[in-house]
Order: C-alpha cells, then structure tokens, then sequence
C-alpha cells in the first residue's frame, strides 16, 4: 500500500455534502436483462475517487457486462450508470465517446498488436485521437513508460520479446496515454503465475500513486483483490452483495458472502475481528 491513502468522505456516511464532487463511478438500480436471462439484477455501486475498488465475483457473474455498461458498451434494462455525475444511459455514440475518454482499459493478456513495436502500441491512442507530432509522440510514450519502470530499450521491441509482466506494464501504459481518470482492468491477473501476479498488482498500485487514477478491476482472483483493494464489491448471481473495505466484507453478517471469500481458501486472518 503507497503512502499516500485515498481520499476519505469527510461525512462519513456516504452522502453527498454541496462542495463534493460525484465519485467517479455511480450505479443505480442497475439491471441488464439479455431476453428472459436477468445478469444483473439492480446493483447498487459507488466506486470512490482515488481508490483501488475491485469488483470481485465468480465465472458468469457478471463482471464483463458490468464493465461493458460502464463504458457505455451497453444500455441498462433499467437504472443508471453515472460517470462524475452524469447519467450516461440518454447519451448518444458521439457523447459517450467524450465520456469513453474518461477511461483506461487494460484488457486481459494486455491485447498488444503482435505486429506493431512497444513504441507504435504505446503511441496508438495518440495517434488515433491527437494530432502531435513523432517527436512529441516518443516523449510522451517513453515518459509514461519509465514512470511504470520501463526504458527506452524496449520502444523497438516486439511485444513476443517481453515477458508477461512487462507486456501488463505496456498495456498500462497505453491505457493512460490520454490521461484517463480511472482505469478498468478486466482480470488482469488470469493466467500469470503467482510471481507475475504480484508485479501486476504493484502495477495497479503505482497506477493510481503515480498518476492519481481511481482504479477499478475486475478479478475473481482472491489473494489479489486483499492485496490490491481499499473497497471490495463483492457480485453474486447478478447482485452487489457485500460493499467495503476488505476488513468489513471478510467480516460480512451474510453467510454467502462469507462462504464465497472463505472458498477461495486465502489466508484471511489479517482481515479478521474488528
Ligand atoms: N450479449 C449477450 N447476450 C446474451 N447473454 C449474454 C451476453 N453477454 C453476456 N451474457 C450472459 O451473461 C452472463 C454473465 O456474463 P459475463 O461475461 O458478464 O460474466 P463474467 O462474470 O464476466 O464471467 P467470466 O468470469 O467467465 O468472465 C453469462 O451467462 C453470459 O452468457
Ligand atoms: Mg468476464
């Protein structure tokens, strides 16, 4: 954990005071139904600005179609997704790009281009959606590139010449390239070995100390989520069943919420009591 500790809502209780801003992310009452088959089921979420939240939950939960709500990917049945305050459901293609813009993502197995060296990945959003020059271009791709430890050997790189946990650092790296304001990670840590995992989860740590994103990810990996997260939510059969910080929802009243931690078989002593 980085020394410096996320903001902390000076009520104490979740309401919104007038000098506030709206976190990050808000849903409400969200529902998605695709035919008869309800995924999720009015979630209740607030996703704090500066802090690491992970959205945790089992294979078909839901996870992949809350984030693709989130980022406008999706309309809800009913309820809304907020993004600082804005209810983006009325939103057209064009306006939910500028709200896109808010976002990073960092997609599972980093989903770099085989084909395109470290540098033309990295550049690609501002490529895309700026119009700076070369020069300016490997600056920018290099500054943000050192910041997470990488240097300016690896720019003519392939991503096949990296190893798994650096290819996660290019991934990040461009999912900032815009400056985003929050980043969302969809499991980031599925299929690296436990070493490799470690590095990544420092990776989403330096992510919001370095550059002061609020994260989000998407994780069914246990161990991961209690080293990473300030505020766990915990998604069961299409529902927010459990909102906190790791202590409150290892110590949930609720016995599936209890059961669906405890199955992970993580040591979960440290959360314990209080
Ligand atoms: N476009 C769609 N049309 C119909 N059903 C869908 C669609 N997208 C998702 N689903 C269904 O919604 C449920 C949840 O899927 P989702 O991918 O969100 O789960 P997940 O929690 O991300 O699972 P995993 O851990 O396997 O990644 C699944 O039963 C899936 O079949
Ligand atoms: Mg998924």
């Amino acid at each position: 954990m980085s020394e410096r500790e996320p903001e902390v809502d000076p009520t104490g209780n979740g309401v919104a005071t007038a000098t506030e801003r709206a976190p990050p992310i808000r849903c409400v009452g969200l529902t998605k139904r695709f035919g008869e088959h309800t995924v999720l089921d009015g979630i209740d979420l607030v996703c704090h600005e500066g802090e690491t939240n992970v959205i945790i939950g089992g294979s078909g939960a839901g996870k992949t179609t809350l984030l693709r709500l989130l980022i406008g990917l999706e309309k809800p049945t009913s309820g809304r997704v907020e993004i600082e305050g804005e209810d983006i459901g009325p939103l057209d293609e064009f306006e939910l790009n500028r709200v896109r813009r808010k976002f990073g993502m960092v997609f599972q197995y980093a989903a770099l281009l085989d084909s395109l060296t470290i540098l033309d990945n990295v550049a690609f959003p501002l490529r895309e959606h700026t119009s700076k020059g070369e020069k300016e271009i490997r600056r920018l791709v290099l500054d943000k590139l050192e910041k997470l430890g990488l240097g300016e050997r690896v720019l003519d790189l392939f991503p096949a010449e990296l190893s798994g946990g650096m290819r996660k650092r290019v991934g990040l790296a461009r999912a900032l390239m815009l400056d985003p304001k929050i980043i969302v990670y969809d499991e980031p840590t599925s299929g690296l070995d436990p070493l490799t995992t470690r590095t990544v989860d420092e990776m989403i740590e330096q992510a919001r100390d370095i550059f002061g994103v609020t994260n989000v990810v998407i994780s069914h990996d246990m161990s991961s989520t209690f080293r990473i997260a300030h505020r766990v939510h915990v998604l069961v059969k299409g529902r927010i069943v459990a909102s906190g910080s790791p202590r409150e929802v290892v110590n949930s009243e609720r016995q599936d919420v209890r059961e669906f931690i405890e199955a992970s078989g993580v040591d979960l002593t440290p959360f314990r009591g209080g």
